[in-house]
């Protein structure tokens, strides 16, 4: 049903017991796009990309990534999607090293592939020292930098971050962004990623979708969505879309 798009939802719903995580959520997006869900703590952007990596089954609705469905077609869309999850799923008796071997591993990738590729991205990523460091003694800043390394180590063609720059240094932040920008560029990849930041939504995405308690209230590139609320640029734009409380109420308890 979803021809040329990499990631195509219909009617993509998720209740949690009575509460309801996500209402109805159509997308439609292209392969090569960038797209940055953006939303309040507690909107369903999680939820969203875990329902999409097969993670958890929808209440109702209907997806398919890369042309696979997400609920009959589990294992093709792990084998062929990236995922940064938000809470970070390390083995933390493992040294670096041998946590990026298992995992490209898991992904059957000839062993002489998974040691260059490991060996690239540490370099990138100036954690070649540690290689041989157990996770458990690992900042969070340096685990995600790994589990960043995990999520590319088969190469996959749509990769999605939830994320992908919280608890990084700005220098890691940056080289992510261009890691990112680079992945676009040379290699054509779909991204998804989900952001509180409007930095990374305006500088990397070409859709950006924003989401209210689990309703995509809107959706275009940051200059629709900026000239949409005649806004100056996006922080202001999103202000103006979330309307937030007044700030008298933000002083209220004074
Ligand atoms: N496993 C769960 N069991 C029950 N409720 C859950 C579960 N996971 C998420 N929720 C609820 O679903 C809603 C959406 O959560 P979700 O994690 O998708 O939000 P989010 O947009 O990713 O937020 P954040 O920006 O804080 O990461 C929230 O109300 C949350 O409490
Ligand atoms: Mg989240």
């Amino acid at each position: 049903m979803s021809n040329n798009l990499a990631i195509y939802t219909k009617n993509l719903t998720k209740y949690y017991g009575k509460l309801r995580a996500l209402n109805n959520l159509n997308l439609k997006i292209p392969y090569g796009t960038t797209y940055g869900l953006l939303g309040p703590n507690g909107a369903g952007k999680t939820t969203t990309v875990k329902m999409l990596n097969s993670i958890i089954k929808p209440s109702s609705g209907d997806a398919e990534v890369m042309g696979y469905n997400i609920v009959s077609q589990k294992q093709k869309v792990k084998l062929n999607c990236g995922f940064l999850s938000e809470s970070l799923s390390i083995y933390e008796k493992l040294t670096a090293r041998e946590f990026l071997e298992f995992v490209g591993e898991l992904y059957n990738l000839p062993k002489k592939l998974i040691n260059s590729r490991i060996d690239e991205f540490l370099k990138i990523f100036d954690l070649k020292k540690r290689e041989n460091h157990l996770l458990e003694g690992f900042s969070r800043g340096m685990k995600q930098k790994v589990c960043l390394c995990a999520t590319l180590i088969h190469d996959p063609k749509v990769l999605f971050l939830d994320e992908p720059t919280a608890n990084l240094d700005p220098i890691a932040a940056r080289i992510v962004k261009n890691i990112i920008l680079d992945l676009v560029k040379k290699a054509n990849k779909t991204l998804f990623i989900c952001t509180h930041l409007l930095d990374i939504a305006k500088e990397l995405c070409d859709v950006i979708g924003i989401i209210d308690k689990g309703v995509l209230i809107i959706e275009g590139s940051p200059k629709e969505v900026i000239d949409s609320v005649n806004a100056s640029n996006l922080e202001e734009a999103y202000i103006k879309i979330m309307k937030p409380v007044d700030n008298k109420d933000y002083l209220a308890w004074r």
